[in-house]
């Protein structure tokens, strides 16, 4: 059996870049906010609920809760605390990701069998940790304050990476329960499927990559230049509707749309539709975390692979965009500061793309609503430096055999989408919430 393929749980200690200064309240308002927040996402769930592993790349939900927990007591409290001992011995085995450094760690396969600790006793855990960090931060020095924000500030955002995982993780675990028990809310209205536009890019020599002056992983760095012909982008994601015509022009049928790997794929795996989709009394049902639900035409399609993504472009006769194609499209669009575009993120609560509206002239769907498939490999920008020390072990390693995807997702925290973002998966995942916007013109980078 090969060695499992690394999933965003298990990069997530990439060096943050240095934020402004906070001082002690300021960053214990913020560690509340961000670490209640995981408990209102765990709460509509029983403690067997979080206990289950469904597939290899689904962790357990008390699993999620217990690792970030672990993250505060060892990179902030083992590193800062006086006479530090951990809570638990076991603890540091059973929820240590992949830190080689920081000692062994359990299978990240078989995190399903660890029925015990349970889920109130993760919450016994979460409450020691919380406890000692605030003690910890109000009681420590200015001098110390300011070197260790920075531990504090990647530990809110490798919370929120894991909050997003968690609502990836959950959807998969009720949709293999016969039940089909629904997470929160209702379904959204049944939308109308609009015509897709396209936004013409000059190209040229631009700049990409975090400029600074916020919080970014090291993999957002550094900031270079690359040249772009001229291209166009689509306004909007690929639609359900439009992935239906794809279908029925026997698209996932067809080894001319595929690349080598995907067809493999699609063989060896029996692809025929979107992950969460089944066919019930002839009609098209897909799975979200409101229950199961006929397929909306107009909603973004979604959870397909990057196979499945440049089959679709391939099929349409176009292509998918690079990462740095992406990204300045953004900019030129006037929709590079994410905290001003807004968009379909977890905040709205809709726990699903929603319909792009009305056409404006200017791109649709930019945050939120699907992580959108590139057609670049995840690499590192030229001058990259992994992170020194154990908080940065693995930065370097995954960069291989994974595909960028931009943007951001309904399940993502408000505050944690950003133009620079660089999320990553292996090209034949579709457990996560990805989606489709097509490219055309230029020449890919
Ligand atoms: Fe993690």
């Amino acid at each position: 059996m090969s060695e499992p393929v690394p999933r965003l749980e298990e990069r997530c200690c990439e060096e943050p870049l240095m934020t402004t200064s906070s001082d002690a309240d300021t960053l214990i308002a913020r560690y509340d906010e961000v670490r209640s927040h995981t408990e209102t996402l765990a709460a509509p769930l029983s403690p067997e609920d979080q206990t289950v592993q469904s597939m290899p790349d689904v962790s357990p939900t008390k699993w999620h809760r217990a690792h970030v927990t672990w993250f505060f007591e060892t990179f902030l409290l083992a590193e800062a605390e006086p006479s530090f001992a951990p809570f638990q011995d076991t603890y540091w085995f059973l929820f240590n990701s992949y830190y080689e450094a920081v000692g062994p760690r359990y299978s990240r396969s078989e995190r399903g069998h660890i029925t015990r600790p349970g889920a109130h006793d993760v919450g016994l855990y979460r409450g020691n940790v919380d406890a000692r960090v605030r003690d910890l931060v109000t009681t420590m020095d200015g001098g110390m304050l300011d070197k260790l924000s920075a531990t504090i500030e990647l530990g809110f955002h490798h919370e929120q990476q894991h909050q997003e995982l968690l609502l990836m993780d959950i959807k998969h675990v009720l949709s293999v329960n016969p039940l089909q028990p629904v997470y929160a809310g209702s379904p959204l209205p049944r939308s109308e499927p609009d015509t897709a536009g396209w936004v013409d890019v000059e190209g040229g020599l631009v700049e990409v990559g975090h400029p600074g002056g916020g919080f970014g992983f090291d993999n957002e760095l550094p900031r270079h230049r690359q040249w772009l012909e001229p291209y166009r982008i689509a306004d909007r994601l690929v639609t359900n509707g439009e992935w239906m015509h794809f279908m029925a022009d026997r698209g996932y049928a067809r080894p001319e749309l595929w690349l080598s790997d995907g067809w493999a794929a699609v063989q060896a795996q029996g692809w025929s539709s979107p992950f969460y989709w089944t066919e019930l009394d002839g009609v098209w049902h897909e799975h979200t975390l409101h229950g199961t639900q006929p397929v909306d035409p107009g909603l973004p399609v979604t959870h397909v692979s990057h196979y499945e993504a440049d089959a679709y472009a391939t099929w349409a006769g176009r292509r998918l965009p690079t990462e740095a194609e992406w990204e300045h499209a953004v900019v030129a669009d006037g929709q590079g500061d994410a905290s001003v575009a807004g968009g379909n993120l977890a905040d709205l609560q809709t726990f699903h793309a929603r319909p792009a509206g009305p056409a404006t002239g200017h791109l649709r769907q930019v945050y939120g609503d699907c992580w959108e498939w590139t057609s670049s490999s995840y690499l590192p920008y030229p001058g990259f430096h992994p992170a020194a020390g154990a908080i940065g072990e693995y930065n370097g390693k995954f960069m291989s055999n994974q595909m960028v995807l931009r943007g951001g997702c309904a399940l993502t925290p408000p505050g944690h989408a950003r133009l620079t973002y660089r999320n990553f998966f292996p090209p034949g995942a579709r457990w996560a919430m990805s989606g489709v916007r097509l490219a055309d013109g230029g020449v890919p980078a």
